[in-house]
């Protein structure tokens, strides 16, 4: 059916295609964090003129000085495009009313029950409807429980009866960034999307093959909202059965590591995880919660995910009762010691410390009245409890301590000074699985 794009005798689908293949669309990010900033870049990189749109003034006036603040993203980028025009940022929603299309990236946290907190998706959307017109398209990334675009989104946008499909395009595509991973970015992860109807779907296909290497049709949005949670709840899982397994391991004296190692021999079914002193981040920790609250409401419970939760939550706990055996067996008790914690990012070489266990590890540590001091060179400074904390080099802080715990294996630690100066070492991530050595206590 044809439908109306004004005056003209193009349907609006027809008019918004043709902006998108010509590149002349122009394209509006909505949240420019982890996830929004290197999208925005990749889009301004094919040559679309691309908004920012973020309440936070300081990262918007730092894109506008063409700088970035993202590890992934080089300054460089950031510096050209603002130079061409091609990239802009602005705290102003308003910006929506010249835009053809939105992404919206902004953040989805739980509250302190497990509960979705939905309250940012809300209040963009609530800004965002405010000025959107026919002919736009509206893809949301945030990771969210299914049903989310069709049941909060939908309602939002449809303003003065626009349908989706006809005077607008709505769909769900799950951002999939691996933060510091140099091998796979933005650009060539394949990218997931799925519309409200086929109509909405190929308009997002159309739009991200202009600026990514490979698109993923599925068929609904549902689908897409629950690619993101089958990836990330897979992840959580298999992280639960490997840290359970390395509880065991520890108590029957077996090395975990080496167990894995043979195992991933395996050349078919099978796929190594490995054991950690918690979960850390702004995905694996969270994500699947969404999907055990929509479960709930089911009237399924998700017993793996709860399981594995569990197990995962306890991993800090067990860290921290490795160290204090550890030192009662070194004859130091962990009252009144003095404990170096070597890395505090929730995975190594980035400098994001959302969710980190290092958080919890030197919270528990602190409560059982160690003083405890740290090294990264991606965290300048730390919050705990309150209290900021300040990285220090790790020698000789390290070699100063009764006990250094290796809880983030950053490429940049010198650990042949570590294994030289410290006094015992308790090892979470195996980073110094190669060496052996009476000082090293393995997780
Ligand atoms: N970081 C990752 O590795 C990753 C990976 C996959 C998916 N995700 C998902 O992507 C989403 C965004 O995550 P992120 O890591 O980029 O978060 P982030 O905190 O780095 O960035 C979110 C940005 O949104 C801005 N913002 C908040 N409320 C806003 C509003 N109402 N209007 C405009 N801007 C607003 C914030 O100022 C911030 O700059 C989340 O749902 C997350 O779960 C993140």
């Amino acid at each position: 059916m044809m439908i109306a794009a004004g005056p003209e005798t193009r349907t609006y689908a027809e008019e918004l295609s043709a902006k998108i293949t010509s590149r002349t669309a122009r394209v509006g990010i909505i949240g420019l964090g982890y996830v929004g900033l290197p999208l925005a870049i990749e889009f301004a990189r094919a040559g679309f003129a691309v908004t920012g749109v973020d309440l936070n003034a300081g990262k918007v006036a730092e894109i506008n000085r063409g700088r970035s603040y993202i590890g992934d993203v080089p300054a460089a980028d950031v510096e050209q495009f603002i130079r061409d025009g091609k990239l802009r940022a602005t705290t102003d929603f308003s910006a929506v009313r010249e835009l053809d299309t939105i992404n919206i990236c902004v953040p989805t946290p739980l509250r302190k029950t497990k509960d979705p907190d939905m309250s940012y998706i809300v209040s963009a959307c609530e800004e965002i409807a405010k000025y959107f017109h026919p002919g736009m398209l509206a893809i949301l990334e945030s990771t969210t429980y299914p049903g989310t675009t069709e049941e909060v989104l939908a309602p939002m946008l449809s303003r003065d009866g626009m349908e989706p499909g006809k005077e607008f395009f709505l769909c769900f595509s799950p951002e999939r960034v691996d933060p510091g991973n140099p091998q796979y970015h933005t650009r060539n992860i394949p990218k997931v999307v799925g519309g409200m109807t086929p109509a909405c779907t190929e308009m997002g296909v159309r739009f991200y093959s202009q600026a990514l290497t490979t698109v993923v049709p599925v068929e609904s949005t549902q689908v897409a909202e629950m690619v993101k949670l089958l990836e990330n709840t897979f992840r959580m899982i298999n992280i639960g059965l490997v840290n359970e397994l390395a509880v065991m391991c520890d108590r029957m004296g077996i090395n975990i590591w080496q167990v894995i190692e043979a195992a991933k021999t395996k050349p078919f079914g099978f796929m190594p995880f490995y054991p950690g002193p918690g979960l850390g981040g702004h995905c694996i920790p969270i994500d699947p919660f969404y999907l055990s609250w929509k479960s709930r409401q089911a009237g399924i419970e998700a017993r793996f995910i709860d399981l594995a939760g569990y197990i995962n939550g306890q991993m800090p706990e067990f860290t921290v009762a490795k160290i204090q055996n550890a030192m009662n067996a070194a004859g130091k008790p962990l009252k009144g010691a003095r404990v170096h914690v070597v890395g505090v990012a929730y995975k190594s070489d980035i400098d994001d410390v959302r969710e980190s266990p290092a958080l919890d590890i030197i919270h528990i540590l602190n409560r059982r009245g160690a003083t405890v001091t740290y090294s990264d060179p991606h965290v300048p400074e730390l919050r705990v409890d309150g209290m900021a904390l300040a990285s220090i080099p790790l020698l000789p802080a390290a070699g100063d301590a009764d006990c250094a715990v290796i809880v983030t294996n950053h490429s940049a630690f010198d650990y042949d000074g570590l294994l030289r100066e410290a006094k015992l070492i308790v090892d979470t991530r195996n980073a110094l699985g190669r060496v052996n050595s009476e000082k090293i206590v393995r997780l």
